[in-house]
């Protein structure tokens, strides 16, 4: 008999995003000429800039000329952009990152929910609360999990982030966990979290021998000096620390598709006898079997954005985000509630003193507003909505005001 993975049968129906798009849909459906506005997933709106656009229709041309042409490229990516990738985003910072420690990827969502293969079914993870569904899903998939019982699921540990520690906590509530997943900017918090208290994970993580899985897809919004933009920012960080970095949010390319992942040599996992095996040959080996590289189009547009206008035009957009978000945080705190976020994220968490899924459902029915319920993101996420500041400033304003005469 053909046997299914039982364990897609503990995950909740459908991924967080998609209920909401069906949600969305039905009530489109249902009032046509409603025009919705979309501040739920945190999805860009800008367009690319020049200086990718320029660079993606110059290898399209080389992709038309026999003697420029590319078929597979490395599976790792193109030395081109890895080592603009170490030089920029690591090495001119002062933060020791090499070329062939980088792995060019289709994006930090699936490299975060592959990574999880490179270790043993009974590893302990320890996950925010609230959290990316990817994380804990992908985790559930693999049966690392128990059943979901009250919202949180058997087997994992929950660090619970609200407003009692700044929606940033820290290795105390870890208890053994083997790897613990950090978000930094935070999805869906917005929050951000200093040198000190990632230090205090470092050391945890290199006490234990435990690994950090750190998701920095927002760190361009950063605008905080001294809040680091990396995990490798912190000292011993290389022995215990895996990066994930996105162009999505950084350079408008979710719709193109492509990040990278950090994994330093001499990092180690153990196998069962205690012997230390190194990590970064493991995920070579993975990525060169399951995975045949980001396009060469892809890679020279995201080459592009180490340039100086790249740098320019990518920081523009950002802070033409950063302003929606910071103009609804101030409508949204004149009305009274709490909010967090914005400032160094796009993401703005706000307090709704209330059912999150109730508050979305109003939005959507009443505001024509789409958001994020904050239950989605898990237990500790009920109560809050999740606003993105990605869209035009003309709909931004737009909603500011809906929301404002429905609340
Ligand atoms: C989000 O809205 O949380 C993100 O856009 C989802 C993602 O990056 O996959």
């Amino acid at each position: 008999m053909l046997h299914v993975n039982e364990n897609y049968s503990k995950i909740q129906a459908s991924y967080l995003f998609t209920e909401i798009a069906h949600r969305v849909s039905a009530h489109q459906a249902a009032n046509p000429d409603a025009k919705i506005i979309r501040l739920g997933i945190g999805d860009v709106t800008e367009p690319l800039c020049d200086a990718v656009v320029k660079a993606m229709h110059k290898a399209v041309d080389d992709e038309a000329a026999r003697e420029n042409f590319h078929g597979y490229g490395p599976e790792q990516g193109y030395a081109f952009l890895r080592e603009k990738a170490s030089k920029v985003d690591f090495q001119d910072r002062g933060i020791d990152i090499a070329a062939d420690e980088i792995f060019i990827s289709d994006g930090a969502k699936c490299d975060c929910g592959n990574i999880q293969e490179l270790f043993g079914n009974d590893v302990k993870i320890a996950v925010g609360d609230p959290v990316y569904p990817v994380y804990v899903d992908t985790n559930v998939m693999a049966g690392r999990t128990g059943a979901n019982e009250g919202g949180r699921y058997g087997g994992l540990t929950y660090l619970t982030c609200d407003a009692s520690n700044g929606f940033v906590p820290g290795p105390e509530a870890a208890g053994d966990a083997d790897i613990v997943y950090l978000c930094y900017p935070n999805n869906p918090t917005g929050a951000v979290a200093t040198k000190a208290q990632l230090q205090k994970w470092v050391d945890w993580a290199n006490d234990r021998k435990s690994l950090i899985l750190f998701d920095a897809a927002y760190e361009a919004f950063i605008r905080t000096p001294g809040i680091p933009h990396s995990i490798y920012e912190c000292e011993g960080a290389r022995k215990c620390a895996i990066e994930f970095r996105s162009y999505s949010k950084t350079a408008g390319f979710t719709g193109v598709r492509c990040g990278y992942t950090v994994v330093p040599k001499g990092l180690v996992a153990f196998a069962s006898d205690g012997s230390p095996v190194e990590l970064r040959p493991m995920w070579t080996r993975r990525q060169t079997t399951k995975f045949n590289g980001a396009s060469y189009i892809t890679q020279r547009g995201a080459e592009a954005i180490y340039s100086p206008e790249g740098q320019a035009q990518t920081k523009a957009t950002i802070d033409f985000y950063l302003e929606n978000g910071r103009l609804m945080k101030e409508a949204l705190s004149a009305l009274g509630y709490e909010v967090t976020g914005g400032g160094n994220s796009p993401y703005l968490w706000v307090n709704v003193k209330g059912d999150s899924w109730e508050f979305f459902d109003k939005l959507l029915k009443e505001a024509n507003v789409v958001t994020t319920p904050g239950a989605g993101f898990g237990k500790a996420g009920e109560g809050y909505i999740r606003i993105s500041s990605f869209n035009s400033r003309a709909n931004v304003l737009e909603a500011v005001e809906r929301i404002r005469k429905v609340l």
